[in-house]
């Protein structure tokens, strides 16, 4: 059955005047790598705010229209921000790790929501985190070492497990493989391959290989609008609309 995790409805996104999204539906699915692609501006990291209310964060936005995550109305006044952002977590295009030991980083998120306080369940929880994101072995002897000393690859992936070891439903990213190079940026994208087995993963790429190589189904936006949406094969090879196949075929953007 086609039930989907994060579902817009006719969403509209206006920071003070200017329309930034306009009359968004998409359904996204469990399980899949969803890509989002389009020319710059066309509102792909707004829309990826949209699903955790980050754009709350920014002055005179409004919202109109519908976001539902696993059927909640996400935008009403009882939804709870902190434990929403938990459940849909958000990696950034630049490794946004704290000044801290990789250890404290990632117990950071475990102390914010109370999760869990007893030490040994801590630790666990933390090599499971890195396990998952492949750098428990090349990390489990210097959890003490601050962060920043890791490569950016390694800070990427310490981000990822920062964002997973809140147990999250969804993870958001936008852009993570900007900064790195093209070996890391493969990686990266072996991870979430792995990673879609247990999560449900939408990823913001300017980088249109990225998205045929990795997502199971691409969103093309352009200028606030989701112009289409569908299978990512069935995007690249046989796109419905012209705007689409202008797109990716390189004649704008
Ligand atoms: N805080 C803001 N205030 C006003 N306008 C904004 C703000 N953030 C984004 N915009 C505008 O909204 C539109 C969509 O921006 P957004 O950052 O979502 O695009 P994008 O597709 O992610 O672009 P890029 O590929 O460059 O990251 C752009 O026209 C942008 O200038
Ligand atoms: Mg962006």
């Amino acid at each position: 059955m086609d039930k989907a995790v994060i579902e817009t409805i006719r969403l509209n996104l206006y920071y003070g005047d200017f329309l930034a999204l306009e009359e968004v539906n998409i359904r996204i699915h469990r399980h899949r790598i969803t890509a989002i692609i389009g020319p710059s501006g066309c509102g792909k990291s707004t829309l990826l705010r949209c699903f955790n209310r980050m754009n709350d964060l920014v002055e005179s936005t409004k919202v109109e229209g519908q976001i539902l995550i696993e059927g909640e109305d996400i935008l009403s006044d009882k939804m709870d921000l902190i434990s929403l952002r938990k459940k849909v977590g958000m990696v950034f295009q630049r490794p946004n790790v704290f000044n801290l030991s990789i250890y404290d980083n990632l117990r950071f998120g475990l102390r914010i929501h109370r999760m869990m306080s007893e030490k040994k369940k801590i630790d666990e929880a933390v090599q499971n985190a890195l396990e998952h994101v492949g750098l428990w072995d090349e990390l489990k002897d210097r959890l003490k070492k601050n962060a920043r000393t890791l490569s950016l690859e390694q800070q990427q992936r310490l981000c990822i497990a920062r964002v997973i070891i809140l147990k999250p439903d969804i993870v958001l990213l936008d852009e993570p493989c900007s900064t790195l190079d093209p070996v890391s940026t493969l990686k990266i994208e072996e991870l979430l391959r792995i990673l879609k087995r247990d999560y449900t993963i939408v990823i913001v790429t300017h980088n249109m290989q990225q998205a045929a190589r990795v997502s199971d189904e691409t969103a093309f936006m352009h200028l606030g609008k989701l112009i289409e949406f569908a299978g990512t094969a069935e995007i690249f090879s046989n796109p419905k609309e012209k705007l689409t196949e202008n797109y990716i075929s390189g004649r704008f953007g």
